[in-house]
């Protein structure tokens, strides 16, 4: 479904993505992590065209999203959910537009199905009671969960989640992952999903691929990825156990 192959791309002067391939089958959820400023979130730039390698490619469905013009991205963008790192909402709309609008632009329901639609999934992430608030006025947890809903909204073919669990408290990310792979049972979604969280990549990932200094280090079902030899996964997985004393930093 997603495939990169070589793709290179420098930004400020230095390379963020280095040959880096990879691909992702259909209906997988294809969990990346890697450590702070290693380019995931460029990676997930280039699935939706919104940044293009300097070499290499990046296919979608088959289709060349590095050469593709303004009509066919689009299109992609069309199919594609994003939960970006920020959320990403519309500060001057209440949480239920904000949830509502791609199911106005995207779809042919009527109004009462909209809501619906908004209302079953605003329930589901404990965000009822908030939704004719404003963006500002509810916690960074809450803008996350309404960035969610409003990325999945539509029921893309393909789901890119930038971190999806940072910030929430350890019940809701364990109900995100629940989400997630629901998603992908329901409609046979494609994700990818960036996190930091060991947890969550074991609990919702088919394939977990880590990315250090712009390439793929690793990239394994869960049960081998945890007992990979790569010293920087190692690295990885036991600093999400260890907490160190403040003597030590
Ligand atoms: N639009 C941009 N212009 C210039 N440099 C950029 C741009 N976007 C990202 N970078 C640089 O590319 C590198 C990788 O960034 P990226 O956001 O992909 O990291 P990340 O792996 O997602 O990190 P984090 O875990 O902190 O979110 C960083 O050095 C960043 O400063
Ligand atoms: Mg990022």
């Amino acid at each position: 479904m997603i495939e990169f192959r070589n793709v290179e791309k420098s930004l400020g002067g230095r390379k963020v993505l280095d040959h880096l391939s990879f691909h992702v089958k259909e209906g997988e959820t294809f969990i990346l992590v890697g450590p702070s400023g290693t380019g995931k979130s460029v990676t997930l730039s280039h699935i939706i065209g919104l940044m293009r390698p300097d070499a290499g490619s990046v296919t979608v469905d088959g289709l060349h999203v590095e050469t593709m013009r303004r009509k066919e991205l689009e299109s992609l963008r069309r199919r594609t959910g994003m939960l970006f790192q920020g959320g990403a909402l519309m500060n001057w709309m209440n949480i239920y537009d904000n949830v509502a609008l791609p199911l106005r632009e995207c779809s042919r329901l009527t109004e009462e199905e909209i809501r619906r639609k908004v209302l079953e999934i605003l329930v589901f992430l404990e965000l009822e009671e908030s939704m004719h608030k404003m963006p500002g006025e509810i916690s960074g947890g809450m803008v996350k969960r309404a960035g969610l809903a409003r990325a999945v909204v539509c029921e893309p073919k393909i789901m890119l989640y930038d971190e999806p669990t940072s910030g929430l408290d350890p019940v809701m990310s364990r109900k995100i992952d629940g989400l997630i792979d629901l998603l992908k049972r329901k409609f046979r979604m494609t994700s990818v999903v960036v996190t930091h969280d060991l947890v969550s990549a074991l609990n919702i990932g088919d394939t977990v691929a880590m990315l250090y200094e712009g390439r793929v280090i690793e990239c394994a079902p869960p049960d081998q990825f945890v007992n990979s030899g790569n010293p920087l996964v190692r690295e990885f997985i036991t600093a999400q156990f260890h907490t160190r004393k403040a003597g030590d930093l």
